[in-house]
């Protein structure tokens, strides 16, 4: 499930950009059999994380990314964040993909309750089996069977805007996705039994957003955004003690203990609207999360992880997206490689999406 606003064909290299809010990353993989490799990664600052990015700008960006990476292919896979992406659930009329596509342009106040025009749109049809219970509780079925439907959509604008920046830069765009479902294409991959057999929530702490998607055997049933991520943790610090943005973001990273009743009062929120998605979900489909599986940068700390369990009272970890890559890195980035691997969850999801 790729859900790709713009998808081209199946490729066995490709380079796979996440271009989030703080940090771009990036990884370079490869189709080997039925195996991936991970040729390279790249993490770097996006281009200016405060303002809306030019086509010029996020040319120059992917071309140091692609020289970064030192990539053997100039086919890219881009995910894009919440800020330019929905993704949403709704109830569609039986008809093939494509035609969803065209109805939801045309509709989207009718089936998304928003005014999404010129956006593009990608939708993944949920198996029934697993949604039935839910549709018989909220309403009974009227009129003509529908589909429970997974939609992704994305300006047209910025869809064009990416492509000019891609062809500029010298590569060839394959996908553009929505970041949102990157962890859950990754998650399938590295632990295919919990993903196929269990309930679990996705939790992706970002710079200025965190998203939680909760899977039911391997179905995406829902999925929220917070409007709180690493930004809000560092601009908090910052006013509490009265230092830089520079400073609290040091103490942050570096000695978060020292500061931890300050960070459990960001985090706080942030726990309490995650419960209450899981609780929402609990209550609809009458069946517990288990565990919740934590990236994203914040996800690199040890006292963030430990703080989220407390507020949402389930087990909270850590996941490392790149167990089922066969390593075909620089030495350097063998080494690297155990430190960032949380936050390549997206670029690894979409990697695959286009591969396999
Ligand atoms: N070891 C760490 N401890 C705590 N926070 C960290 C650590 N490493 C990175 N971060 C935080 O992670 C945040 C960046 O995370 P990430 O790269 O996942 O965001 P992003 O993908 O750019 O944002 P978004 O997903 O919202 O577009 C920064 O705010 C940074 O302070
Ligand atoms: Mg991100």
């Amino acid at each position: 499930m790729a859900l790709p606003f713009l998808s081209g064909k199946k490729r066995d290299q490709v380079v796979s950009v996440d271009l989030g809010g703080r940090t771009t990353k990036a990884v370079q993989m490869q189709r080997k059999g039925d195996r991936f490799e991970l040729l390279s990664f790249a993490v770097m600052d996006a281009p200016i994380y405060e303002k809306t990015l030019t086509a010029d700008l996020v040319s120059e960006h992917l071309k140091s990314i692609l020289q970064a990476l030192e990539a053997k292919t100039r086919v890219l896979a881009l995910s894009v964040g919440v800020g330019d992406s929905v993704v949403r659930h709704a109830d569609l009329p039986q008809m093939p993909v494509s035609d969803m596509r065209q109805v939801l342009r045309n509709n989207t106040k009718n089936y998304l309750q928003q005014d999404l025009s010129r956006h593009a749109f990608d939708c993944h049809i949920i198996p029934p089996r697993n949604n039935a219970k839910t549709q018989d509780k909220t309403k009974p079925q009227a009129g003509p069977p529908k589909y429970r439907v997974l939609v992704a959509g994305a300006r047209e604008q910025l869809l064009a805007d990416l492509q000019a920046a891609v062809k500029s830069a010298g590569a060839t765009i394959d996908m553009v996705a929505p970041g949102l479902v990157g962890p859950v294409n990754a998650f399938e991959m590295a632990m295919p039994e919990v993903f196929s057999k269990e309930v679990i929530a996705l939790v992706d702490i970002g710079f200025k957003n965190t998203t939680i998607s909760i899977l039911q055997e391997g179905d995406l049933l829902l999925s929220r955004v917070v409007a709180i991520g690493g930004d809000r943790m560092t601009t908090g610090l910052a006013e509490v003690l009265s230092i830089s943005y520079a400073e609290a973001e040091g103490i942050k990273i570096g000695m978060p203990t020292e500061v931890q009743t300050e960070l459990e009062a960001i985090i706080l929120p942030l726990g309490r609207e995650l419960r209450a998605s899981i609780d929402f979900y609990e209550h609809q489909n009458d069946r517990a999360v288990s565990r919740v599986y934590v990236s994203g940068g914040s996800s690199r700390s040890d006292l963030v992880m430990q703080m989220l369990q407390s507020e949402l009272m389930v087990d909270c970890l850590p996941w490392n997206p790149t167990t089922f890559l066969q390593p075909a890195l620089p030495p350097q980035q063998m080494i690297e490689i155990e430190q960032v691997a949380p936050q390549l969850a997206v670029a690894v999801g979409a990697a695959v999406a286009t591969l396999s």
